[in-house]
């Protein structure tokens, strides 16, 4: 009997997903193209790695591999987002006939898979971009899955993806159906932009009691591990046990160069939300965070000239009450921000999307599961379009945190200290909340140097004005 899925690219997540896949009692064909330089085979070697359990056809030429599956066919691609997928399908396609079905499982840009899904459309040829999250452990164990693209093509293969995801509290696969088109991808975007805005906002707490509390980090692991009884999140349960990773003598994390690396989500997040216009703050900030960090010479010569004193005193021991309710407060703004982004790209292309089963399939198998995204799965189902913080649970909430994320940021200020995403956040929260803005002064600059004229408080919405702001000279 032929094998049900052909997965293409063998690298660390296809490997993974091959094995849970096979361990399923799915029939697995796996390729990888033969690279001359490393005179390897890597789809040979990793059949023969797992022999012993299960049997992979494996290939390292297309069409052959195409052959082998049973039709129509579902072939899984697994090679790196950009151009590689471009190439990848254009190599497929000859060997490929109508029904067949491809789904690209890496972190493809969302607007590629849209144009993609038409392409292959035209062809007879199905096509799902599926968001896949969760690391190597989550591919092996069970990852989250967003796949978007025609409903067809989800009837046809969800089936496979849903044997394979991590499982939710009521043992309901974490993976559905997102939308059509490029939906699946801009949800795995907006995953990693919610994931940067976390990570950060860790980061920077952890930088804070380093270096402001000189604490050691096994104490700030154990603050993080006290934290994380109410937090249940996988990302402050990590850096927990980061902290606690010994070198010789010393700990791993005082000797990791302090210059972060990405691969482009987070900042496509960013554009996206540009695109629409939706206020993004903590997401943005996270990757500028990034971006500043990287600069590393720079920063040293930066902070030879500048010499900051106040970096230098040590906070007053204030309650840390106040610090986890700032975290609290800014991880709940992170979160709304990001969903925000999905509401609105959801009405401009008429996606659909469900926030609330879109929560759910975060709460397991992806990097940014936790006990507030459990909560969310019910929160959107009674909010389901609107912002995070107009809902009454999360009103309460932030007011109740609001003085202590004010304070905190406050003091990491006056002591010198770069909070970004907590005070991304708390800009956010303030223009948010604010029924008056500074935009009124916005609109009559404008309209003084360009004549682009401005709506009134005192009349009708969508009536315009311009008036002559100079005396004629
Ligand atoms: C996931 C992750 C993953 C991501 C890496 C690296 O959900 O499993 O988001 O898909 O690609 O974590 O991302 P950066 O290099 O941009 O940090």
């Amino acid at each position: 009997e032929k094998p049900e899925i052909g997965l293409l690219g063998l690298g660390v997540m296809g490997k993974s997903l091959a094995v849970n896949m096979a361990s399923k009692g799915v029939h697995v064909a796996v390729f990888n193209r033969h690279v001359e330089k490393l005179e390897v085979d890597i789809a040979k070697n990793f059949a023969a790695e797992y022999a012993g359990d299960f049997s992979f056809p494996w290939f390292d030429d297309l069409s052959s591999f195409v052959k082998s599956l049973s039709r129509p066919r579902n072939i899984l691609l697994m090679v790196n987002a950009g151009k590689t997928v471009d190439i990848v399908i254009d190599g497929l396609l000859p060997f490929l006939e109508e029904e067949d079905l491809i789904i690209d499982g890496g972190n493809s840009h969302y607007k590629d898979t849209s144009r993609r899904e038409k392409e292959l459309l035209k062809k007879g040829i199905l096509f799902l971009g599926a968001g896949i999250s969760g690391g190597e452990e989550g591919a092996k164990k069970g990852p989250s899955i967003m796949p978007g693209g025609s409903k067809k093509a989800y009837d046809r293969a969800g089936k496979y993806l849903e044997m394979i995801a991590a499982r939710d509290r009521k043992g309901d696969a974490c993976c559905a159906y997102t939308g059509p088109e490029g939906s699946g991808h801009f949800i795995k975007m907006l995953h990693n932009g919610i994931e940067y805005g976390e990570m950060q906002l860790i980061a920077e707490f952890y930088h804070y009691f380093r270096f402001a509390y000189n604490f050691t980090p096994e104490k700030i692991s154990a603050i993080f591990v006290d934290w994380n009884k109410e937090m249940r999140s996988y990302l402050l349960e990590i850096s927990a046990d980061i902290l606690l990773k010994k070198e010789e003598e010393g700990f791993l994390i005082d000797k990791i160069l302090d210059a972060a690396k990405q691969k482009g989500t987070g900042g496509w997040s960013t554009n996206a939300a540009l695109e629409l216009g939706v206020p993004f703050d903590t997401i943005t900030a996270a990757v500028m965070a990034r971006n500043i960090s990287a600069i590393k010479e720079e920063r040293e010569k930066a902070a030879w000239l500048y010499h900051n004193p106040s970096a230098e005193k040590k906070t007053q021991q204030q309650n840390f009450s106040d610090l986890f309710s700032a975290y609290k407060s800014a991880s709940i703004i992170n979160h709304a921000i990001g969903f925000s982004l999905l509401s609105a790209a959801s009405k401009e292309y008429d996606w659909n999307l469900n926030l609330s089963e879109i929560s759910r399939i975060w709460t397991n198998g992806c990097i940014i599961r936790s006990a507030f995204m459990e909560e969310l799965i019910k929160i959107f189902r009674e909010v389901p379009d609107e912002n995070l913080l107009l809902h009454p649970k999360i009103v309460q909430r932030l007011k109740d945190y609001r003085g202590a994320h004010r304070l905190v940021a406050r003091e990491a200020i006056e002591m010198g200290f770069p909070m970004p995403v907590l005070l991304a956040a708390q800009i956010y929260f303030l223009g948010y909340t604010s029924g008056q803005s500074s935009a009124n002064m916005i609109q009559a600059q404008r309209d003084y140097f360009g004549a682009h004229t401005y709506e009134r408080t005192d009349k009708p919405r969508g009536d315009f004005f311009h008036t002559e702001w100079k005396p004629e000279l």
